[in-house]
């Protein structure tokens, strides 16, 4: 099946208003999901909020089914969390509980932000040690100096699967088996691959994968989702504990559920988890790998069209790419593209190098304008897009 381009674009009500190439942002919401969400509210505001849920109880379940589906996993292995930050704190800092002074963290130079926060602070609070991988002469994770990095301080590799700042995808499946091998824990931020290439943890071999709902699986903002693989999850102990993902069973004791539910807390954005579960269902109607392949194509389009502009770089890495697309034009400001093209209604955004310091400081690059696709993008705004910055 290939997409209906006429049916996605009638069934996404944005493209009506705008140009939309903000999908690394948060992607427009289909309308399925947006009466999903809205349904639930008109409920909480007719019934009640906790009798809502009661009633929505097979949605919310189906979630979890939906997510545990898009991976290749079970449903027990789901925890749903309010953004993709949380799912990876929760996974990292519980890693980091089996850790000591002298272990070491491997990480990339593609790595986000606040990812690589984290090792930092676990570097001054604990003594742990952050190496990071070179990457190949395309630009990905050099898998085989990841291997050789390999000794008995390493204890987990952490990776940006698909970076902030460009259509690079690194080689996920290929770090696992460097995981897998060393036995160590493999954690994987999936917050900008998952909803436009298909991911299967199997293959990936990851121990835990983040997730949120807002971007390419065009989900509610608020919502996220964290993935913790099955005979991990016990050793795992969660930083933060509440009455739902711990019971108390005595004076003196309590007790963590066995699940990945141990990374949740109590209270919910109902209406926004059953509108992830609509729209994790409605990415998986259209299929992954038809989502992936147009999504590929078009943005293989974009860069060639820009990259024909002259005095505009396409800045993105990686031989294999996916649908970000990140450019620079001489003698305009990345910030001052995106407030241009703003006004002809065209969606872009800006990444600074304070996101993938690693990455940017070494191709020394400032900001670069990020131009990102989706299934329901078509080739005019493409055309028209690339107009507006050949005019600038
Ligand atoms: C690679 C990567 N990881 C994590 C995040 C954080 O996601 P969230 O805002 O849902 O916490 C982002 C957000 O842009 C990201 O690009």
């Amino acid at each position: 099946m290939t997409i209906d381009l006429a049916r996605a674009r009638a069934e996404t009500p944005g493209t009506g208003n705008v140009l939309h190439f903000n999908n690394a942002g948060a992607g427009l919401m289909p309308t399925p999901v947006m009466d999903a969400v809205v349904g639930h509210l008109q409920l909480e505001q007719d019934f009640g909020g906790y009798e809502a849920a009661a009633r929505a109880g097979a949605q919310i379940a189906r979630t979890y089914d939906a997510i545990a589906e898009l991976l290749g996993a079970s449903s027990e292995e789901i925890a749903l969390v309010e953004n993709a930050s949380v799912g990876w704190l929760q996974a990292f800092h519980a890693m980091l509980g089996n850790m000591t002074a002298g272990d070491k963290i491997i990480t990339v130079e593609a790595e986000y932000a606040s990812n690589y926060i984290s090792y930092l602070q676990a570097a001054k609070r604990h003594g742990i040690e952050i190496s990071v991988v070179p990457s190949d002469a395309d630009g990905a994770v050099d898998v085989d100096a990841l291997r050789n990095m390999m000794d008995d301080r390493v204890k987990m590799i952490a990776v940006t699967h698909v970076p902030t700042n460009g259509g690079l995808v690194n080689p996920a499946a290929e770090i696992g088996k460097v995981a897998r091998d060393a036995g160590v824990y493999y954690l994987l931020d999936a917050c900008q691959s998952a909803g436009q290439i298909p991911l299967d943890v199997e293959e990936i071999g990851c121990d835990a994968l983040s997730v949120t709902g807002r971007k390419y699986l065009r989900g509610p903002r608020g919502t996220g989702f964290l993935y913790v693989r099955k005979s991990r999850i016990r050793e795992l102990e969660p930083v933060m504990l509440d009455l739902h993902a711990a019971s108390w069973d005595g004076q003196d004791s309590y007790e963590i559920v066995p699940t990945a539910k141990r990374f949740e807390n109590w209270e919910f954005y109902t209406a926004g988890i059953i509108g992830l579960g609509v729209a994790v269902d409605y990415a998986l109607q259209w299929g992954m790998e038809n989502i992936h392949a147009r999504v590929v194509s078009l943005a293989d389009r974009l860069r060639a069209s820009l990259a024909s502009l002259s005095g505009v770089t396409v800045t993105d890495i990686g031989a294999e790419k996916c649908g970000i697309t990140t450019f620079i034009k001489d003698g305009v400001a990345p910030a001052d593209i995106k407030s241009a093209l703003a006004e002809k209604r065209i969606n872009v955004s800006v990444s600074q190098v304070g996101s993938t310091r690693l990455d940017m400081e070494k191709r020394g690059l400032e900001q670069v304008v990020r131009a990102s696709v989706h299934y329901y993008n078509d080739e005019t705004e493409i055309e028209k897009l690339c107009e507006a910055v050949d005019a600038l």
